[in-house]
């Protein structure tokens, strides 16, 4: 059983095959997403905000990234595993981006990495895929920026700000990106930048016309808090599952059900009763 390619990845696409693709941050939402069939594992920085309980992503570290992403590749699958390289671990400079680049597919296990930005990032996504490193881009809503886009909010509305779009996705290409995450943009933007490239695109937030759909694993079984996003679809409810699991526990413990002859371990009858004896004569 191995592990998909950038090449299966990409012939998705040319066989019209849509890719489905989640993010993870540990063993057993690895194991599960794959059982499950995700074509696409993401080691998500969003790690920052659903797991750690950071305010951004932007607090995320390489650290964080190699353990989250070495836990994801221990489960067993079939799935292409990408690891999002955390702010500032990939904008100093081309040789800084490839050697952090590196100790994601060395020390954490990954087969490709994915880097938020636009045409600026040209030279360094040249210098990875020179290098042997598959790069996923993501434009569009790039939320290591957030302070600079002013907030979580939808990219390309205007036409100025739609073409620029257009320009970071074939530059991104002509870099040699194998897929392109675009987040959080018109569907009609989507649509014709998913057009005009050979390389998927996976949408979160950017409509039915894109090559492949991400969602945060968190938002889509129901484990996260506060307002989900316009784009979020729910298909589980594991957040109220765990509540009512923790609050059951705690009732069978404060009124005796738990545990139960079932639950415990015994000493053989002989063994027993010579501690009893034992005990006695001390
Ligand atoms: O970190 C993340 O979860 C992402 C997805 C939103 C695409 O980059």
């Amino acid at each position: 059983m191995s592990r998909k390619t950038v090449t299966d990845i990409k012939d998705m696409k040319q066989k019209g095959q849509p890719i489905v693709m989640v993010t993870a941050y540990d063993y057993p939402l690895s194991r599960l997403a794959q059982e499950g069939g995700a074509d696409i594992l993401l080691v998500g920085d969003s790690l920052g905000n659903v797991v750690l309980g950071y305010e951004a992503t932007t607090s995320v570290d390489m650290d964080d990234m190699v353990r989250a992403c070495a836990a994801v590749c221990r489960a067993p699958g079939e799935a292409h595993i990408v690891c999002d390289m955390p702010f500032l671990s990939f904008q100093i400079s081309p040789e800084e981006a490839l050697r952090n680049a590196g100790r994601l597919i060395r020390k954490g296990g990954a087969q490709s990495v994915k880097m938020e930005g636009g045409k600026h990032l040209v030279p360094t996504v040249k210098k990875l895929v020179e290098n042997g490193i598959p790069v996923m881009g993501h434009i569009g809503l790039t939320p290591q920026s957030v302070h600079q886009l002013g907030g979580y909010r939808v990219q390309g509305r205007s036409l100025a700000e739609a073409e620029e779009l257009v320009e970071d996705a074939l530059a991104l290409q002509e870099a040699g990106i194998y897929s392109l995450v675009l987040e959080a943009v018109p569907w009609q933007l989507a649509q014709a930048i998913t057009e005009r490239l050979e390389i998927p695109t996976i949408g979160i937030g950017a409509g039915p016309r894109c090559d492949g759909q991400v969602l945060v694993i968190h938002d889509l079984i129901g484990l996260s808090f506060g307002k989900p996003a316009k784009f979020v679809k729910r298909y589980a409810n594991v957040g109220e599952d765990i509540r009512q699991a923790v609050a059951a526990f705690g009732a069978d413990i404060r009124e005796g059900r738990y545990p139960e002859p079932a639950h415990q371990y015994n000493l053989s009858a002989e063994t027993w009763a010579a501690l009893q004896k034992a005990l006695e004569e001390k």
